[in-house]
C-alpha cells in the first residue's frame, strides 16, 4: 500500500475516534471484566498452562459450525457422569488449570451428616441442620439451592441419616462448579460445556423457585463472588446519561440498597434482601416496592455485560447488541448467556410511609364482616396503585372458623403520613363502620432503605430456605377491577380459596411501563394491579405422593380458578421468577406477548442449546428424566424431546 494511503487511513481513524465520542462514552468495566479472552489470548493461555494439544478444542470459541447434528436429535441427552463421552479426570484437570484452580468438585452441603462420602462430621452436620433455613448458608455454598425439592432431596440435613435413607448423593446438584472471579473463567466454562456437550447451569444465590440454578450432571458457573459495586453521580454511556450504579453479578439486593443509601439515591430492588440483583432478579423483570413510581427494575437497566453462548464477551445496550439488550431485561435468567454486571439507573431519595396492622375475626367480628373489610381493601387497588403504592399482605384461614389478615407493610413511597391517611381513608372508614378494630403502626421514613430495613428485612417468611414447598402465583389485571362483574368473580375466587383452607398472600402493585421502554418483561405485568402468591399445602418431610398431591392441588384447585378469571388472553399471567414449575402453557403465562420474539432470539444466540432451565425460553425442546418426585425436579439426565 502506498505511503499516502496508509496516512489517509490513520488520519480517518483519528478523526473517527475523536468525533464519534463513543470511545470515551463506552461502558466502564470492573477489573474482573477487563481481560476477556479472545482467540489469541485463549491460544496463549492454553500454551502457557501446558494444556495438551489434543485438548485445546475443548476450550475453543464457537465458530458457528454445527458441532454434531445428532446432539439435538430427539432422545439425545447431554453427556452424563458414567457415559463414555464424560470428560476424563485429565480433561477436568485441564479446565481447572485454565481457570486457575477455581474448579470445585461438588460436596453436598449436608454431606457431613452422612457416612458415605467421607465427610461425616457431627459438629458440621449440626450446624447445617440448625442453619438450613438461613438463605446465606446456601448462597455461600457453590451448589446448594434455596428449595431442595428441585435437587431431588437426596442429601437433606439430618442428625439421623438412617431414618431417611443412609446415603447422601449428588441428585440434581451439579458435578462441578467454577468459583468465578473473572470473565475469562466464564468464557472457559461455557466453551468447555458446549464443546464437551455437558449440561451447564448458572448459580448466583440459588433462590430460584423452579430449580433453574441446579442440574444433575452439570458444570455450574457460580457467580456469587462477583460482588463489585460502583456508584456514578453522572455517567455518560451510549443511550444514557445520568446517575447510575454498576452492579456485579454476585451482589445481593441488600448490598445494592446499602450502596444506594450511602450514595444518597434510591434504587429499584425486591423485598428479599438475600436475593441476587443482577442475576435472576433483573433477568426476570424484578418487581419492587418502588414499582408504583418507576415500573420494573429491568426497565431501568441501561446496559449489561454478558458472555454469550458462543463464549464471547459482549455489551448489550441501546446501541450494541440491541436485541440481546431487549431479551436480557425480562426474558428470564440462565437463557441467553451469563451476565457479568449491569448498569442500572438510580433515582433521587424520597420519603416513604410504611404502615403495618392486623385485621381479624373475633367475637365481635364475624367472618362475613371480616370479608367485607378485606373486600373494601381490594376494591381500592386502582386508586392505591395510581397513587404509586405497593403492599405485601398475608391472609390466614386459622382452620377454626377464624381469619387473620396481616398487612406487612403497606408501602407508600413519596407520601407523607397525611397524604397516606387520606389515600386509605375510604378503607379505614369502612373498617370503622363495620366495627373491625385495627391499630396501624404507621411510620414516616426519610428514604427507602430505612423504610425497607424496618419492615421486610425482618420478615421471617423470607428466611425460609430449605423449606419443601410447591409455590405458584397469578398476576391479576386492572380490567378485572374496572368491570364490576369481573371484580366480583375475582374476589369470589380469592375468598373461596381462603375459605377452602389455603394460605393466600399477595401484593397490590402496578409496575406499569412508566419509563416507557421496550423490553422483554411479561406483558401481564404492565396490566397488573395485584400479584397473588399461592402454595400447595405439604406435610413435613413429604413423600413424592404428598408432593404430587400438593402440586396437583395447587394447579387444579388453587391457581386454576384464578386463571379462569384472568386468562392470558385477557391480560392475566404469572411471574416467571416466583412461579410453579408445573404451570401449564407456561410460555404464555410467564412471557406473555414477548414469547415468540424471545424464542427467535434464543435460536439466534444459543443455536447449540448450551443453556437450559426449566420453563426458560426454548426449554420445551428438553426434558429432565427425573424419578417421580411429584413435581419436575432437576435430578436426572437432560434429554431432547
Ligand atoms: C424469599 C424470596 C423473596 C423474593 N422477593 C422478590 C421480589 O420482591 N421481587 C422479585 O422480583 N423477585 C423476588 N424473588 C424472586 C427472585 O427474583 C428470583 O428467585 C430470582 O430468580 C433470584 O435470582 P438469583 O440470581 O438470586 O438466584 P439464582 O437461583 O442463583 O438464579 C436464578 C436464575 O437466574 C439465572 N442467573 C443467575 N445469575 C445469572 C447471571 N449472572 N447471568 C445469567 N443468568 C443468571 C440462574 O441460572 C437461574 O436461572 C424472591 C425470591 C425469594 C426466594
Ligand atoms: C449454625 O448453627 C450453629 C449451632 O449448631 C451455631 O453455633 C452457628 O452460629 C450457626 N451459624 C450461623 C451462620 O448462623
Ligand atoms: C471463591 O473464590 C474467592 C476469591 O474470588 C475466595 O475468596 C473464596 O474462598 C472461594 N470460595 C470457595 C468455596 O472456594
Ligand atoms: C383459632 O385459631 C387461632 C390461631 O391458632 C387462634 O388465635 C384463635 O384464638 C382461635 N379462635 C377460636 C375462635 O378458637
Ligand atoms: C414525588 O412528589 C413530588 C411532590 O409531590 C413530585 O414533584 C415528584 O414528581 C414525585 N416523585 C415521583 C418519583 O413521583
Ligand atoms: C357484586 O357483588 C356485590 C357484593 O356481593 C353486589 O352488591 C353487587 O351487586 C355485585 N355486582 C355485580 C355487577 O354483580
Amino acid at each position: 500500500m502506498a505511503r499516502g494511503v496508509v496516512g489517509l487511513f490513520a488520519f480517518v481513524a483519528v478523526l473517527c475516534s475523536a468525533s464519534a465520542d463513543t470511545a470515551n462514552k463506552r461502558q466502564p468495566l470492573f477489573a474482573y471484566e477487563e481481560n476477556p479472552l479472545t482467540e489469541s489470548t485463549l491460544r496463549n493461555l492454553i500454551i502457557n498452562k501446558g494444556v495438551g494439544h489434543g485438548d485445546a478444542h475443548l476450550f475453543a470459541f464457537d465458530d458457528g459450525s454445527v458441532l454434531d447434528p445428532n446432539r439435538l436429535k430427539r432422545g439425545a441427552c447431554k453427556v452424563f457422569p458414567g457415559d463414555a463421552e464424560w470428560p476424563s479426570d485429565e480433561k477436568w484437570d485441564a479446565l481447572d488449570q485454565l481457570v486457575d484452580g477455581a474448579l470445585i468438585k461438588t460436596i453436598p452441603l449436608a454431606a457431613p451428616c452422612y457416612p458415605n462420602l467421607g465427610a461425616y462430621d457431627v459438629e458440621k452436620c449440626t450446624a447445617v441442620v440448625n442453619n438450613f433455613s438461613i438463605p446465606y448458608l446456601h448462597e455461600n455454598d457453590p451448589t446448594s439451592i434455596f428449595w431442595p425439592l428441585y435437587q431431588g432431596r437426596t442429601c437433606m440435613p439430618t442428625l439421623k441419616p438412617s431414618a431417611g435413607g443412609s446415603e447422601c448423593t449428588l441428585g440434581g446438584s451439579p458435578v462441578y462448579a467454577i468459583n468465578i472471579s473473572s470473565v475469562g473463567q466464564i468464557q472457559l466454562a461455557i466453551n468447555f460445556a458446549r464443546n464437551a456437550n455437558l449440561r451447564l447451569v448458572v448459580k448466583n444465590t440459588g433462590h430460584d423457585y423452579l430449580g433453574k440454578s441446579t442440574g444433575a450432571g452439570a458444570l455450574s458457573i457460580w457467580t456469587h463472588n462477583l460482588k463489585d459495586l460502583k456508584y456514578y453521580q453522572s455517567l455518560e454511556i451510549p443511550g444514557y446519561s445520568g446517575p447510575a450504579m454498576k452492579v456485579g453479578a454476585g451482589a445481593t439486593v441488600k448490598e445494592v440498597y446499602q450502596e444506594a443509601e450511602r450514595s444518597g439515591v434510591s434504587v429499584l430492588g425486591g423485598i428479599c434482601e438475600s436475593v441476587g440483583y443482577a442475576g435472576g432478579y433483573v433477568a426476570g423483570g424484578g418487581h419492587t416496592p418502588l414499582s408504583g413510581l418507576y415500573g420494573m427494575a429491568a426497565d431501568h437497566v441501561m446496559a449489561l455485560e454478558v458472555v454469550t453462548p458462543d463464549g464471547h464477551f459482549r455489551t448489550a445496550s441501546p446501541e450494541e447488541n440491541t436485541d440481546l439488550y431487549w431479551a436480557l431485561r425480562g426474558g428470564g435468567g440462565g437463557t441467553f448467556g451469563v451476565v457479568t454486571s449491569i448498569i442500572v439507573r438510580v433515582h433521587p431519595k424520597l420519603p416513604v410511609v410504611t404502615s403495618e396492622f392486623t385485621l381479624e375475626t373475633s367475637p365481635t367480628v364475624a367472618a362475613d364482616t371480616f370479608w367485607q373489610g378485606i373486600r373494601a381493601y381490594f376494591e381500592l387497588f386502582i386508586p392505591f396503585t395510581d397513587a404509586g403504592t405497593y403492599s405485601w399482605f398475608m391472609l390466614f384461614n386459622n382452620g377454626n372458623g377464624s381469619y387473620t389478615f396481616q398487612m406487612t407493610p403497606f408501602f407508600a413511597p413519596n407520601h407523607t403520613i397525611p397524604s397516606f391517611e387520606a389515600l386509605i381513608k375510604p378503607w379505614t372508614d369502612t373498617l370503622r363502620k363495620l366495627g373491625i378494630p385495627f391499630t396501624p403502626k404507621t411510620v414516616s421514613h426519610e428514604s427507602f432503605y430505612p423504610a425497607y430495613a424496618s419492615t421486610w428485612a425482618k420478615d421471617v417468611m423470607l428466611n425460609s430456605a430449605g423449606a419443601v414447598r410447591v409455590p405458584g402465583n397469578r398476576l391479576l389485571p386492572r380490567r378485572n377491577w374496572e368491570d364490576p362483574v369481573k371484580f366480583n368473580a375475582t374476589f369470589a375466587a380469592l375468598r373461596a380459596n381462603s375459605e377452602a383452607g389455603h394460605l393466600f398472600m399477595g401484593y397490590h402493585q402496578a409496575p406499569r411501563n412508566r419509563a416507557n421502554v421496550d423490553n422483554a418483561v411479561n406483558s401481564a405485568w404492565r396490566e397488573a394491579v395485584a400479584f397473588i402468591i399461592l402454595a400447595g399445602e405439604i406435610p413435613e418431610n413429604p413423600t413424592p405422593a404428598d408432593v404430587k398431591r400438593a402440586s396437583e392441588q395447587l394447579r387444579n384447585e388453587i391457581i386454576a380458578p384464578l386463571r379462569k378469571v384472568s386468562p392470558e388472553s385477557e391480560g392475566g399471567g404469572a411471574y416467571l421468577n416466583e412461579a410453579n414449575v408445573d404451570e401449564p402453557e407456561w410460555q404464555a403465562a410467564f412471557y406473555g406477548k414477548q414469547y415468540p420474539r424471545l424464542l427467535e432470539l434464543k435460536k439466534k444466540y444459543d443455536s447449540q442449546e448450551v443453556f437450559y432451565g426449566p420453563t426458560a425460553v426454548g426449554s420445551e425442546g428438553w426434558e429432565v428424566r427425573d424419578p417421580d418426585e411429584g413435581t419436575i425436579t432437576q435430578n436426572g439426565r437432560l434429554c431432547r424431546v
